[in-house]
């Protein structure tokens, strides 16, 4: 299998095509299927979102036995906004009551926890909650935990491309020098290497404006498992199918 090797200090940095068949070292999910979970129990959406966020700390602590530094989750989309009133207020309560209750601990396993998405339309508690737990586990390293919230693929290189247009105007960013590795370094992800294999949850063969950029060359599995059921188990079954995969990024093996 050709996988391409990146230098560890740099994750942007490619720097050569080796033969290989190791794990993901990014793993991206859309954790989806929370509201049919709930409501296949006669339950109401929340009681699904519940669930779901209570699989999250198991699958972070699954990734450094699977190789696995990088993690993003999708948790809430700039779509998701057009839901109930009730479930969009009970999702920003779960986050907010999910980052109280999970702080310390993230902080003593060594995860380092990132946010990725446009936190104007949040609240303030949330996005002070964000920038203190941010602020708590930047030094962590044993995995990287990024979680998308308010997060669009599109949203976010619209609001790069703007901020690229303002270096412009100001004159620190000469357009005829912008090329393929110029907008990466605007987007939210820009500290983070591009995921390896992206996983949507609950049978649903899309991706719903997710890490549109930065996906360009990730492998990826849909499983029909629901969020809430996304056990450790079901995750390293996952991870090590990745291992089969050839990835040729447009080229040749063995070329
Ligand atoms: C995913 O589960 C979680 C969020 C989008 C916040 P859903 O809430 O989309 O669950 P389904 O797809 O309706 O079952
Ligand atoms: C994608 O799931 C967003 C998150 C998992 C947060 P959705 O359930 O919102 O996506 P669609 O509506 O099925 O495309
Ligand atoms: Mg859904």
């Amino acid at each position: 299998m050709i996988k391409r090797a990146r230098n560890k200090s740099d994750p942007s940095e490619v720097t050569t095509l080796v033969d290989a068949s190791s794990g993901p070292r990014h793993v991206a999910i859309i954790m989806d299927g929370n509201g049919r979970w709930a409501q296949s129990r006669g339950r109401p959406r929340l009681f699904g979102h519940h669930a779901g966020a209570k699989r999250v700390r198991e699958i972070v602590e699954a990734c450094p036995d699977l190789g696995v530094e990088y993690l993003t989750i999708f948790a809430f989309s700039t779509e998701n906004w057009k839901r109930t009133q009730t479930e969009v207020a009970g999702l920003m309560s779960l986050f907010r009551r999910y980052i109280t209750s999970q702080a310390r601990d993230l902080k003593d396993n060594g995860v380092r926890v990132r946010f990725i998405g446009d936190r104007v339309k949040l609240e303030a508690s949330l996005i002070k909650m964000m920038d203190d737990l941010e602020a708590l586990t930047a030094d962590n390293t044993r995995v990287h935990l990024t979680v998308a919230i308010n997060y669009g693929g599109r949203d976010e290189v619209a609001r790069a491309t703007k901020r690229l247009a303002q270096d412009v105007a100001a004159g620190k960013l000469d357009p005829d020098g912008i090329d393929e590795e110029t907008l990466p370094k605007y987007l939210d992800t820009c500290l983070l290497p591009d995921p390896d294999l992206v996983i949507r949850t609950s049978g649903e063969a899309r991706i719903s404006n997710f890490l549109l950029w930065q996906s360009a060359y990730a492998e990826y599995e849909f499983i029909e498992t629901l969020w809430p059921d996304f056990s450790p188990e079901v995750f390293a079954g996952v991870v090590e199918g990745y291992a089969g995969r050839d990835r040729r990024y447009g080229g040749v093996r063995n070329a």
